[in-house]
């Protein structure tokens, strides 16, 4: 058996490959994959070294741990294909956004099955996954899908139930960041930054603002109020910013989000 089996070779599944093979936690050729078109699938097999294989039901009949990388409505198209295919021993990882556990036990049966939500940062190491499961995994089986999302960022197991609002702040918020990032840019190049120094400078203060929140454990309140001397030039953005309502248009963004992953998940 391989270690550890993909279903679509597209982005996300490249990001997790590429960190177990960093993180060591198996070698290329313990890692099986499928894809729709083959020749994507060839490309990726042959850059990392992993085995290609010929269709999904090879992947499900021969991987320890089934990673089901395709979009939420490809998976669709092709589970009544999968059902049935999964024995004992084997478990069963979807990334796929809005298919619940219960969804996934109705067609691979009382499996161990995950839902993990990870965000694009994971391609470049610095991802941070939410994780849930059906309680039926073992210690071992936990562990090492835990690990799988740990070789690519941060992992924190939630309850399945907070897993849409999860995907709402950290799987969509990479977006927000570069909204946010791109127009504090803008606000530099109109004060005559070169643009691409005006990058540099919204992104390192971004990074470096977000690692001081996690380092410290201090409130962002008073994280904010270290930078607002009395009477000076930060207060007076900040105003502009409460005047505009930006707390609450990030807060109705990540609602919106939310709300949205609800209305596909009843279309299904
Ligand atoms: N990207 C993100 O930020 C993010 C974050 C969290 C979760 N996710 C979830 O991760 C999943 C994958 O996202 P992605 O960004 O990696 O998408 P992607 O790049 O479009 O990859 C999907 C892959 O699935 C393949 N595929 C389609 N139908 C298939 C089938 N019947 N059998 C086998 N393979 C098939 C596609 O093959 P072709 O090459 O033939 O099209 C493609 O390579 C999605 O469910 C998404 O919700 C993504």
């Amino acid at each position: 058996m391989y270690k550890i089996g993909f279903i679509g070779a597209g982005a996300m599944a490249e990001a997790i490959v590429t960190g177990l093979l960093a993180n060591h936690l198996c070698s290329a050729d313990e890692i099986i994959m499928s894809n729709r078109s083959q020749e994507k699938l060839k490309l990726l097999a042959d850059a990392k070294g992993i085995i290609a294989a010929k269709d999904n039901q090879e992947v499900l009949q021969t991987a320890e741990v089934i990673v089901l990388a395709v979009k939420p409505q490809q998976y669709q198209e092709i589970k009544s294909k999968l059902a049935g295919l999964l024995k004992e021993k084997q478990a069963v990882v979807s990334i796929m956004a809005g298919i619940t556990l219960a969804d996934l036990q109705e067609c691979f049966g009382d499996l161990p099955i995950f839902r993990a939500m990870p965000n694009t940062p994971a391609k470049i190491g610095c991802g941070m996954t939410g994780l849930a499961d059906n309680g039926l995994a073992t210690k071992e089986q936990k562990n090492f899908v835990a690990s799988i999302f740990s070789s690519v960022g941060q992992v924190l197991e939630i309850a399945e139930s907070n897993m849409d609002a999860l995907g709402a702040l950290s799987g969509s918020g990479p977006a927000y960041c570069y909204e946010l990032l791109e127009a504090m840019a803008d606000g530099g190049v109109m004060l005559g930054l070169p643009r691409a120094a005006a990058y540099q400078l919204a992104a390192q203060t971004m990074l470096g603002s977000a690692q001081m929140l996690l380092q410290t454990g201090e409130h962002p309140g008073v994280l904010k109020d270290q930078v607002t001397s009395p009477g000076g030039t930060t207060i007076r953005g900040l105003k502009v910013m409460e005047k505009a309502g930006v707390r609450g248009i990030m807060m109705e963004t990540i609602e919106q989000a939310y709300l949205q992953t609800k209305q596909l998940g009843a279309k299904k």
